[in-house]
């Protein structure tokens, strides 16, 4: 979609998972976007010619999935401009686990994420994507 939306702007998607990669790449070549590409990389140890390279860097529903998203954050800061800027959508939930309790979301949330996202690649435990 940001793709569409800004067609002078070059984007590039990045993901841990190459399954996920091939999976994304089919909407390039059928919605015929020049200016999209996708990577399949760790974002805590993105490659080294991209330091200081990105105007903008967007998190969609990724940093609650990974062990150590300070890492994570790190590289960000390496590849980004100096004036760069970042934005990050994730799941809402509160800090302190009690304060979960009673949001039937939180709790699925909470075992997805435990149990399958952070355990590995969806190429592993969901084949048929
Ligand atoms: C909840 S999924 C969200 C995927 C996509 N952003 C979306 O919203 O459809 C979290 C994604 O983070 C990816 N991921 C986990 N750790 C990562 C890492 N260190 N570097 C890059 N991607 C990672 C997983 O492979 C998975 O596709």
């Amino acid at each position: 979609m940001l793709a569409q939306s800004f067609p002078n702007s070059h984007f590039v998607g990045l993901d841990i998972d190459q399954c996920n990669v091939d999976w994304a790449y089919k909407d390039v070549a059928t919605l015929g976007l020049k200016n999209l590409e996708y990577v399949c990389a760790d974002a805590s140890a993105m490659p080294n010619d991209w330091t200081s390279t990105f105007d903008y860097v967007f998190f969609f529903n990724l940093l609650h999935d990974t062990p150590r998203p300070d890492l994570i954050i790190d590289d960000v800061k390496r590849v980004m401009k100096k004036d760069g800027i970042m934005s990050v959508i994730e799941l809402y939930a509160e800090s302190k686990h009690a304060d979960n309790l009673g949001d039937p979301n939180a709790s699925f949330n909470y075992t997805d994420s435990l149990f399958y996202c952070l355990r590995c690649p969806t190429t592993i435990l969901a084949p048929w994507l």
